[in-house]
């Protein structure tokens, strides 16, 4: 149990709350775990129609805790050694969600922040939302199934520059992109996106469920195929010498140096 997520459900939508704004709701493993059981949740109780992910603060969030990134690289941090991840488990149930997801980015959005919200069927943002994907420069590989879906949706090119670079967007260029959806005032971001929610919680909910079937439904084995792959170097590179020093260099305050690795 944890209270950096919170989870309510009404009037159809399930929203699930990133709650760690002192932290730009940076993800813990019992954040994921959360998240993954109201994925969970969404599927098997009737009354959700749909989920919406936003986050309390100015942050969306800051993607994984990078101290458990470190913790990583030594130990499992959470999860008994049978059990699935619940970082495995959220990415698994983003890929294989049957009713919609909708998210709310208010700010910043890095790493997994931005590649869950490629399983996401509508993204709204609020004008001051960033977009950054800086797996490499944390000596690390994209997560998520990103390296399928994001070329798919953006072009290799724009795909490449986003994650080799590791360069950030604003919501404008992330909208251009097709990233998002929409794009609105950030005071108001989110009364639009709750109603938006709302209003397709009240529409016919096979309909629904088949057409983001039919939008998604056809992939779900390549993109589950991606994360297993993208997983197995994750897990290799996090007890690399160059995450060791990328995160060492982030808590230090300094420019990592990777001059003498390779
Ligand atoms: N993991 C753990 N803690 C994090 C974090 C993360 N991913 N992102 C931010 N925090 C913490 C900071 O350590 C800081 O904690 P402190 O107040 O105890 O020192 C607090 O959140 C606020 O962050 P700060 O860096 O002071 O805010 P900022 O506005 O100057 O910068 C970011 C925000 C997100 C740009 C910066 O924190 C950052 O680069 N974070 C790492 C992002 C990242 O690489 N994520 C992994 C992607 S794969």
């Amino acid at each position: 149990m944890t209270d950096h997520v919170l989870a309510a459900t009404d009037k159809g939508v399930q929203t699930l709350t990133l709650n760690r704004p002192d932290k730009k709701n940076a993800l813990t493993a019992a954040m994921y775990g959360a998240l993954a059981d109201g994925l969970e949740r969404a599927e098997r109780d009737a009354s959700i129609r749909v989920t919406l992910i936003r986050a309390n603060g100015d942050a969306f969030t800051a993607g994984n805790d990078l101290a458990d990134f470190a913790a990583a690289g030594a130990t499992p941090v959470d999860r008994q050694p049978d059990e699935k991840p619940h970082v495995t488990r959220f990415l698994e149930n983003l890929a294989t969600a049957e009713k919609p997801l909708i998210a709310a980015v208010n700010g910043l959005a890095v790493g997994v922040g931005v590649t869950m919200l490629l399983h996401c069927d509508l993204v709204y943002a609020g004008e001051a939302a960033t977009f950054q994907m800086p797996f490499v420069n944390l000596g690390l590989v994209p997560e998520a199934g990103s390296t399928l879906l994001l070329p798919r949706l953006v072009g290799m090119q724009k795909a490449a520059d986003l994650f080799l670079t590791g360069k950030k967007i604003d919501a404008a260029k992330a909208e251009a992109l097709g990233l998002i959806a929409e794009v609105f005032p950030d005071a108001s971001l989110q009364t639009e996106a709750l109603a938006r929610a709302e209003a397709l919680a009240a529409k016919a909910p096979n309909a629904v469920r088949l057409t983001k079937a039919l939008l998604r439904g056809e992939d779900r084995g390549a993109v589950l195929a991606r994360q297993k792959k993208e997983g197995a170097d994750f897990a290799n590179q996090l007890r690399s010498a160059e995450v060791k020093e990328a995160i060492s260099a982030f808590f230090e305050k300094r420019a990592p140096d990777f001059s003498k690795l390779g």
